[in-house]
């Protein structure tokens, strides 16, 4: 199959799941429905279960039983989004090339969205331990859980929005990075290793350097990228003064950074993979690199 539609089978399955997850908002309060609704079908490249589901499929473990747990990582994910946009923190109005949900529907609508996909994405991984309680399962909602927490992805955001120990350093950035962005998208990549019964240390650093990648390029299209194509409202963090990848390196040493983190993520795929589905990792990692998808 080739990358396309490999990408877009893995895709058309994380759309599935997240519709079927979007069930549980069809009894509850309307506004804050349609807020979590709006969020999670505004769009998006569904990177996060799309990563999970094709580890699955690698690993030869994908079951639509676990499917509930590519919903949970987007569910997550978006939750992120919602929270990172408000005034309190990045302030951006346009996300995934509509107005951003505190736009929508107002501050408090999008601070208490943000925290019902959190939780939702919680009750998914728990209907999945009493459903299926084996122990790889086990694992990977345990690691979920700790990489989108404050020792993961909201400590990344911590020290993103630290004005008080904030520094233009690799150092910090790294740092940053590694949790606010790479935690979950590592988790997306473990969790489905271990439900595969690989151990941890075989897939985390493919996800750690895969996710920082990631954000540096996330850095770059906002000070290079076109805002109708990425769906952001971009020149942002120069604007509010953020320690970006940009700030750090500059644009020309961050494409050189880029290119380092590329050839990384290629050798591990040759690590982690066999040979029958490095190609399709290797393509993913190289349109990441160059965000054409
Ligand atoms: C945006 O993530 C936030 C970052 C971690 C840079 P994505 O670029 O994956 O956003 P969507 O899901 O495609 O909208
Ligand atoms: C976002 O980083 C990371 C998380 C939401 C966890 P950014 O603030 O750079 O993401 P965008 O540019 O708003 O998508
Ligand atoms: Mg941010
Ligand atoms: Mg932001
Ligand atoms: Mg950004």
């Amino acid at each position: 199959m080739d990358f396309d539609k490999r990408y877009d089978h893995y895709r058309a399955i994380a759309e599935n799941s997240i519709l079927t997850a979007c069930g549980r908002f069809s009894h509850v309060e309307e506004t804050l429905a349609k807020a979590c609704i709006y969020s999670l079908t505004a769009g998006g490249k569904r990177l996060r279960p799309v990563l999970f589901l094709s580890v699955l499929d690698a690993f030869g473990c994908l079951d639509e039983k676990y499917y509930p747990l590519a919903a949970a990582l987007e569910f997550i994910h978006t939750s992120s989004l919602v929270h990172d946009d408000l005034p309190a923190l990045d302030n951006d109005d346009m996300r995934r090339g509509m107005p951003s949900a505190h736009k929508k529907f107002g501050e408090a609508f999008a601070v208490i969205s943000g925290d019902a996909l959190l939780n939702a994405a919680y009750e998914l991984c728990f209907n999945l331990l009493c459903d299926d309680g084996s122990v790889g399962v086990r694992r990977a909602c345990r690691y979920i859980s700790v990489a989108a927490g404050a020792g993961g992805m909201l400590g990344g955001q911590g020290y993103d929005l630290d004005e008080e120990k904030k520094t233009d350093s690799e150092e910090y950035l790294l740092k940053t990075d590694l949790l606010k962005t790479s935690a979950l998208i590592r988790a997306a990549i473990v969790s489905a290793g271990l439900i595969a019964d690989k151990s941890i240390d075989e897939t985390e650093v493919f996800g750690d350097k895969l996710g920082l990648m990631f954000q540096f390029v996330d850095d770059l299209l906002d000070a290079t990228g076109d805002s109708f194509v990425v769906g952001k409202t971009l020149g942002k963090d120069s604007e509010e003064g953020k320690i970006t990848a940009v700030s750090v390196y500059g644009i020309d040493g961050l494409s050189e950074k880029i290119t380092v983190l590329k050839n990384e993520c290629l050798e591990y795929i040759d690590a982690v993979f066999d040979i029958d589905n490095r190609p399709f990792f290797k393509e993913l990692v190289e349109r990441l690199a160059r965000r054409s998808f």
